[in-house]
């Protein structure tokens, strides 16, 4: 089942299944908002978790060398990325390790660097701490989005800039940053001796035949003032299982985060751990079924933009689709397309309200309905 494409196509009931993404709409509504697939995770995972389960017994856990192992072999495989086990950080989430990495590395009043429009708690970590955001606008450049190279480099100057929060894959837009433009962001990193946080929640969604290069990878330099943030989550749908991973190569970085951590952050969930190794271990054929399938439901939005008022970049990664409705004008740009039937994600949330974030980790057939009722909305608008 694995293997075959068809297991995508699978149409899985979760309104009764605690779901934030099937409860916060009516349940006529097509829910592709928050950043959850429908999809069953794989095979590799339900086993492991079983087999967890039958167990029976649930105590206090930690994170096993397997475990360290598993996520060391793949960053080496995907990557070509060499890290240890001792580098590598156990989460409960990704998000609490950005406002963490905010609090560890900078003081009240200080400025972080972010690009914009960005995934809301980017923004969030820096306010929530009492520091200063500085947002670089994102770009449109030979069809991507892009960092406006010229704003990133007068905000590195500044003399209280000490943090850029990167998000790479970017979401949302789908930037696959490329190996010349992170060598151009850690020069700047680099001469105003800034810390580099990076979120590549999003690196193993890429649709188009490009390469993700962790950030930390980039040179020794880079290596060095680097927190790589990753998990499992994102690709194999396991969001609700609680856990993600730092990759923190420099020793004095990984002790003041550690300390910033120690007793206010809880140890990751024993089912996420379970599934974390079972998914980087043995998710590759379900993985390489997932991107394709993704790719096609990428396409089909590719194809029916053009026909309307609507516009979005090529998407190079994640399924979260980036599309300008700014043509169609509209007052409550959520409301219109709730109206239709279909449950977005506001732009405004992730600082530009001409937009919608619209999620595609879905059965092609509930995307093509999905489609079809922003079509009837369009027609009964007259913008058809
Ligand atoms: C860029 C980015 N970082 C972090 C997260 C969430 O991470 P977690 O659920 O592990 O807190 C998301 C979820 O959509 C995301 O898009």
């Amino acid at each position: 089942m694995d293997s075959n494409a068809s297991c995508f196509d699978k149409e899985i009931d979760r309104t009764n299944s605690n779901s934030d993404k099937w409860t916060k709409y009516p349940q006529d509504v097509i829910p592709l908002w928050v950043a959850d697939m429908d999809f069953e995770s794989p095979d590799c995972i339900k086993t492991a978790l079983n087999e967890r389960i039958e167990h029976g017994v649930f105590g206090y856990t930690h994170a096993s060398n397997e475990l360290e192992n598993t996520i060391v072999e793949y960053a080496k495989r995907r990557y070509d990325w060499s890290i240890s086990s001792a580098q590598i950080v156990h989460l409960p989430g990704l998000v609490c390790a950005l406002h963490l990495a905010v609090r560890a590395f900078s003081s009240e009043g200080d400025t972080i660097i972010v690009p914009s429009p960005i995934y809301p708690n980017f923004n969030k970590a820096v306010l929530h701490a009492n520091r200063e955001l500085s947002h670089v606008e994102m770009q449109i450049e030979d069809g991507r989005w892009v960092l406006d190279m010229q704003a990133f480099e007068i905000a590195c100057a500044q003399p209280n800039s000490k943090m850029i929060l990167l998000c790479n894959p970017h979401n949302p837009g789908g930037t696959v940053y490329t190996r010349a433009e992170l060598e151009a962001i850690h020069q700047l990193a680099q001469r105003y001796d800034l810390l580099v946080v990076s979120d590549e929640i999003h690196c193993d969604l890429i649709l188009d035949d490009v390469p993700h290069v962790p950030f930390a990878s980039v040179n020794e330099d880079a290596t060095n003032r680097t927190i790589t943030l990753m998990a499992p989550s994102k690709t194999f749908n396991v969001a609700g299982l609680g856990y993600a991973f730092a990759v923190i190569a420099n020793p004095a970085l990984r002790a003041t985060f550690n300390n910033a951590k120690a007793g206010l952050v809880p140890y990751p969930n024993l089912l996420g751990l379970i599934a974390a190794n079972a998914a980087f271990g043995e998710g590759q054929d379900w993985h390489e079924s997932l991107l394709s399938y993704l790719k096609e439901n990428r396409n089909i939005i590719e194809r029916w933009l053009p026909s309307t008022p609507l516009k979005m970049v090529h998407l190079e990664a994640t399924y979260l689709a980036w599309i300008d409705v700014s043509a169609l004008q509209l007052n409550s740009v959520h409301q219109f397309f709730l109206d239709a039937g279909v449950g977005i994600s506001d732009g405004k949330d992730f600082g530009n309200p001409n937009y919608i974030r619209l999620n595609f980790g879905c059965p092609k057939s509930r995307l093509e309905d999905a489609i079809k009722r922003i079509n009837d909305a369009l027609k009964k608008h007259n913008y058809l």
